[in-house]
């Protein structure tokens, strides 16, 4: 392996030196005004003579030369470097502030270069076949040389570069969410916003059952990096971005999301009845405020069945079990403790291969509101939560609407319990939150909901550096609300959390949001 990481870049300046001397013979015959020597069954004349052989006064065979003395320059500083990196350092810390990528290597520019090598000899092979009907003999060897270079450069990335060069990866996310924004979003917003999402969800359930869609889904939309995985509470996350609770609620995306790129998932929220959801309409818009208006109210297939559906799947990426209290009314408090107890029991003993717990907290849109977000009731709970010795972590899904009084007051009754980490946080409910547009708040005054996306934005941030603040490293913390790019998601790291989810995000901008934030979280520790 160790020689073949050697060989395939010394093949790479082979081959470069090969073009340079084709190329370049061609260039001086070009220079002298003739025509060279070609042999029987060739026509290097009629080639060379077409209008296909210059780039306006330029002849193509100069241009060969260029391409094929940067692939060598390229490949004999990538052949340099691979010990010590010292190179790609130093091209990093030259590159101008506005070059998007910050943790390009030598490698990142070759690939690339090869690629449109290859593809303009296709075009040229395909003009001399179609169109010129001749062959210039010299003209076929650089084709045959660009293509060899492409391929042993390919063989390179699959097999040595994470498969995918950064630049590359870079331009196919922005082309992604350009595509997204311009003509999938548009569509998608003509209609019902719970349709889409139920298409959504039967589209990613149908296509994580089809290998080559996991696959091409992998190579337009994820960005691994060995470098972003990272250990929480005995769990290996292969990146930090999680998808938020809520979306799969039924858990139906199980086998598509690695492949979109997400490093983690959360199912649910679960109740342990069926709960058919609140009156439709229950899941608008307000793209103005980069928000969504959410009145679900836990609408859930019941815990029985969550099960039933996972326990036949494996999970590839940790997945997280959100619960909650069914959304309807109980007759005492011990009723509605025990209906969580229930869920938690009911998973404990299943096969369902999970990582982690969430206790949902703060779902704003049920029928008793969000009793356990008063000290005394947390206590009670995650006291009989306590007694359930969870195999798996627990992490606590937060309200984002209480002061930083009330926070603390929350954190530190969490504090004295099983709980391992804590997600800042739900929907927001104020009718009068400042990042919710003026013409938004009129309307969202006459509609039942609450607010995800941007307008939590702000709220998660300060509970995420209260809490990091007060508690150190006590608990795990997951920043959720209003991730929109790789800057947003920085922003709450820095604050303090150690792991992020989204929602909204992807609906406003693209899936390709995963691969983007993962992009620039690995590039913000060059
Ligand atoms: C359609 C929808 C349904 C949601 N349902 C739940 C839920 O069942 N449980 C939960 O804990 N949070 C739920 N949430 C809240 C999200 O998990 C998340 O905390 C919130 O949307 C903020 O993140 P975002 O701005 O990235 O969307 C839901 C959000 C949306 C948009």
């Amino acid at each position: 392996m160790k020689n073949m990481k050697l060989l395939l870049p010394l093949l790479l300046i082979s081959f470069a030196i090969i073009g340079i001397s084709d190329a370049g013979y061609i260039s001086w015959y070009e220079s002298q005004q003739i025509i060279p020597p070609c042999g029987t069954g060739f026509d290097c004349g009629t080639v060379l003579n077409s209008p296909w052989a210059h780039v306006g006064p330029i002849p193509l065979a100069y241009i060969g030369v260029f391409f094929y003395l940067t692939v060598l320059v390229l490949s004999t500083m990538h052949f340099l470097d691979l010990e010590s990196g010292q190179i790609s350092n130093s091209i990093r810390k030259i590159l101008p502030k506005w070059f998007p990528i910050k943790s390009v290597t030598v490698f990142d520019f070759l690939w690339p270069l090869t690629l449109l090598g290859f593809l303009f000899s296709l075009y040229l092979v395909g003009i001399m076949a179609f169109v010129i009907g001749e062959w210039c003999k010299f003209c076929l060897v650089s084709a045959g040389t660009s293509s060899t270079l492409f391929l042993i450069s390919t063989i390179y990335l699959l097999k040595f570069y994470g498969k995918s060069s950064a630049i590359v990866k870079w331009l196919t996310l922005k082309t992604m969410g350009f595509c997204y924004r311009n003509i999938a979003k548009p569509i998608f917003f003509l209609f019902d916003a719970e349709t889409i999402h139920h298409v959504i969800l039967n589209v990613g359930n149908f296509i994580g059952n089809i290998g080559i869609a996991k696959f091409k889904t992998s190579v337009f939309f994820s960005y691994k990096s060995p470098a972003l995985v990272q250990q929480f509470d005995g769990v290996t996350f292969p990146n930090k971005v999680g998808l938020s609770a809520g979306f799969d609620y039924n858990g139906d995306l199980t086998q598509i999301l690695p492949s979109v790129g997400f490093g983690w998932h959360t199912i649910g929220t679960v109740t342990l009845q069926p709960y058919e959801g609140n009156k439709k309409p229950r899941l608008g818009r307000f793209p103005n405020s980069k928000a969504l208006l959410v009145n679900k109210g836990l609408k859930s297939i019941g815990t029985k069945a969550v099960i039933a559906k996972l326990e036949k799947l494996p999970l590839y990426i940790p997945t997280a079990i959100s619960i909650a209290s069914t959304n309807t009314s109980f007759d005492t408090k011990e009723d509605q403790l025990f209906d969580i107890l229930q869920s938690f029991l009911l998973f404990e003993n299943s096969d369902v291969r999970h990582k982690l717990y969430e206790l949902n907290i703060s779902c704003p849109n049920t029928f008793g509101g969000e009793p356990y977000t008063t000290p005394k009731r947390l206590g009670q709970l995650l006291s009989a939560v306590d007694k359930l010795k969870l195999s798996r972590p627990l992490y606590i899904k937060m309200p984002i609407d209480q002061s930083k009084k009330e926070t603390i007051e929350l954190l530190k009754v969490a504090d004295k319990h099983n709980v391992q980490g804590v997600i800042f946080g739900n929907l927001t409910k104020d009718k009068t939150n400042p990042a919710v547009l003026p013409e938004d708040q009129k309307a969202w005054k006459k509609l039942k909901g609450n607010l995800s996306g941007k307008p939590t934005f702000d709220r998660s941030n300060a509970h995420i550096k209260t809490t990091k603040e007060m508690f150190k490293n006590r608990f795990t913390i997951v920043g959720t609300g209003g991730i929109f790019s790789g800057e947003d998601a920085l922003t709450k790291l820095k604050l303090g959390a150690d792991l992020i989810q989204v929602i909204s995000g992807m609906i406003f901008q693209g899936p390709q949001l995963i691969g983007e934030i993962n992009q620039t979280i690995n590039d913000s520790r060059s």
